[in-house]
C-alpha cells in the first residue's frame, strides 16, 4: 500500500475528527461569512505525483480554495433556487459516503429497500396515491428527462411502435406543448431527441405565467387527435405561478396526452394547508418531477421522478445483462434511471424526513414562504423598486430603474445576500428566492438593508 495511504489508514479516527473539525469552523461562520463575493482567481498547480496525504489535502484545501468558495449553504443566499442541508440531512451524507453503498441493484444490502422506503414517504408527503412509483435521481433536470423519456415511449405505445426498441423515427413528428417551462424541459427535449423545436409554447393567462388552458386544449384540437406530451408547470422559477392541474388533466378525457407535471419545488406546496391548493391535481400526472436538494433542504444530486408506468420506464431504462439480471417484478434501481452505478442519495432524504417529519418541514415551508411575503411588503416600499409579480409563494420578483448586473454584482461583493438576476417578460429583473432551513425574519431585515444600498 502507498505509504501515505497506509498512513491515512492508520489514522483514519484522527482523520475524521480533524476533518469534522474543519467542518464545524465552516458550519459556524456560515451565517457570517460573505454569502457569494466574486472569488479571487486560484493560482493554478500540477497533479502531484507524490501526494501530501489527507490531513495535508484538507489543509490546501482550506488555504487555496476554501475562501472562495460560497456560503450557499446558509440563509441568505437567495439565487435560483438553492436549499441548505438540514443537520439530519448533512449526518445522512456523511453516513452516505461511509457505507458507499451501490443503490443500483437490491442484492446483498437494505440500501434498495430504505430507498423504497423514503420513496413511500415522499408520496405521503406530497399526496400521491398509490399508483406512482418513485425512484432517486441527481436533480430535477434528471428527474424531467426520465418523466419525458417515460412520456416518449407512452406515444410510442398509442402509435404502435416501441420507441425504445425502434428509436424515435419510429414515431414521426413529436409535439410538446407547455406554458411556461422550466428551461430543463428543453433540455431534456434536446436530450432525448425529440428536439427542442418539438416545444410548442402554449400562452398563458393574462399578467400570469400559468398557462391558459383553453389555449391548451385549442393547441391539442389543432393536432387532430395525433397524441402529444403536454408539460405542466407547478411552481414556475420567476413568479412561481402554477399551472391549473386538475383542469389540464381534465382534457385527457377529449385528447390524447402523457402529462408530465414539473413540480420540481412547487410540490412542496403541498406541505402548507394554505398553499396546498396550488398543487391540487398533481396527482393526476402520469409523470411528476419534484427536486429535494432545493426545498427538502438535502446536499445537491437529489431528486425523485415518480410515474404511473413503471412497465414503460422498465422498458426505457432496463439494462439487461447476464451479471445484472432481469427487472422482475421488482426491479433494482438499475433498471428504472439512466444511470447504472448510483449513490444511495436516498439515504439523506430518509435522515431529514426521519428526524423532523412532515411537521418539520411544514414549518421550513412556511417559514421560508412567510420570508417571501416579508421580503415582498419590504421591496414595495422601497424608492424606484417594482414588484414584476404578486409573491405566490417563495419568491419575489422585482426590477428597479438601474443596472440589474452591476446590483447583482456589488450586493454580492457586499457579502450579506446573493440574488440572480433574470428576465421577465423582456424586463431584467431581480429574483429573491426563500428555500434554505436556517433562514429567519432577521435575515430578511439584512437582505433589505443590503438591497437599499444597493439598489441604486
Ligand atoms: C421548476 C424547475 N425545474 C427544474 C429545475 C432544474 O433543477 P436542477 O438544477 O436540480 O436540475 C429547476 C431549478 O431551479 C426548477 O426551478
Amino acid at each position: 500500500m502507498d505509504p501515505l495511504l497506509a498512513g491515512d489508514l492508520a489514522d483514519l479516527p484522527g482523520l475524521l475528527q480533524t476533518t469534522r473539525d474543519h467542518a464545524v469552523r465552516l458550519l459556524d461562520d456560515l451565517e457570517e461569512r460573505a454569502v457569494a463575493r466574486t472569488p479571487a482567481a486560484v493560482r493554478p498547480a500540477t497533479l502531484p505525483a507524490r501526494g501530501i496525504g489527507a490531513a495535508g489535502a484538507l489543509e490546501s484545501f482550506g488555504e487555496r480554495w476554501a475562501p472562495g468558495f460560497s456560503a450557499s449553504a446558509g440563509p441568505r443566499y437567495l439565487g435560483f433556487v438553492t436549499g441548505g442541508a438540514t443537520p439530519a440531512a448533512l449526518a445522512g451524507d456523511w453516513i452516505t459516503a461511509t457505507l458507499d453503498q451501490n443503490g443500483s441493484n437490491r442484492s446483498g444490502s437494505s440500501a434498495a429497500a430504505l430507498e423504497d422506503e423514503t420513496v413511500g414517504w415522499l408520496r405521503t408527503m406530497f399526496n400521491l396515491g398509490p399508483a406512482f412509483d418513485g425512484a432517486f435521481v441527481s436533480g430535477a433536470t434528471m428527474s424531467n428527462m426520465v418523466g419525458l423519456a417515460i412520456g416518449r415511449e407512452w406515444l410510442g405505445e398509442q402509435l404502435g411502435v416501441q420507441v425504445s426498441q425502434e428509436g424515435i423515427a419510429a414515431l414521426g413528428p413529436i409535439t410538446v406543448l407547455s406554458g411556461t417551462p422550466h428551461s430543463s424541459i428543453v433540455k431534456a427535449l434536446a436530450m432525448l431527441g425529440i428536439g427542442r423545436s418539438s416545444l410548442r409554447s402554449v400562452p398563458t393567462l393574462p399578467d400570469r405565467e400559468a398557462v391558459d388552458v383553453a389555449a391548451l386544449a385549442a393547441a391539442l384540437d389543432d393536432l387532430g387527435g395525433r397524441p402529444a406530451i403536454v408539460v405542466a408547470n407547478a411552481g414556475t422559477v420567476n413568479t412561481v405561478d402554477f399551472d391549473d392541474l386538475r383542469a389540464i388533466a381534465a382534457l385527457r378525457s377529449r385528447y390524447p396526452f402523457w402529462l408530465h407535471t414539473d413540480a420540481a419545488f412547487g410540490a412542496f406546496a403541498a406541505l402548507s394547508p394554505t398553499y396546498a391548493h396550488l398543487v391540487d391535481g398533481l396527482d393526476e400526472s402520469d409523470s411528476v418531477c419534484v427536486d429535494l436538494h432545493k426545498w427538502l433542504n438535502v446536499p445537491y444530486d437529489s431528486a425523485v421522478q415518480f410515474t404511473r408506468r413503471r412497465d414503460l420506464q422498465i422498458r426505457v431504462f432496463q439494462n439487461t445483462a447476464a451479471y445484472l439480471g432481469d427487472p422482475g417484478p421488482n426491479p433494482d434501481h438499475v433498471h428504472l434511471t439512466p444511470e447504472n452505478s448510483r449513490r444511495l442519495r436516498a439515504l439523506a432524504a430518509w435522515f431529514t424526513l426521519a428526524a423532523y417529519g412532515s411537521a418539520g418541514h411544514r414549518e421550513i415551508v412556511e417559514r421560508d414562504i412567510q420570508a417571501a411575503h416579508q421580503l415582498g411588503a419590504r421591496l414595495a416600499a422601497l424608492p424606484g423598486v417594482r414588484l414584476l409579480s404578486p409573491v405566490r409563494l417563495n419568491v419575489c420578483c422585482f426590477t428597479f430603474p438601474g443596472d440589474i448586473q452591476a446590483a447583482v454584482r456589488s450586493i454580492a461583493d457586499a457579502g450579506d445576500a446573493f440574488l440572480t438576476p433574470t428576465v421577465y417578460r423582456g424586463e431584467p429583473a431581480l429574483r429573491a428566492a426563500f428555500s434554505n432551513w436556517r433562514t429567519t425574519p432577521a435575515d430578511v431585515d439584512r437582505v433589505v438593508e443590503t438591497l437599499r444600498e444597493h439598489l441604486r
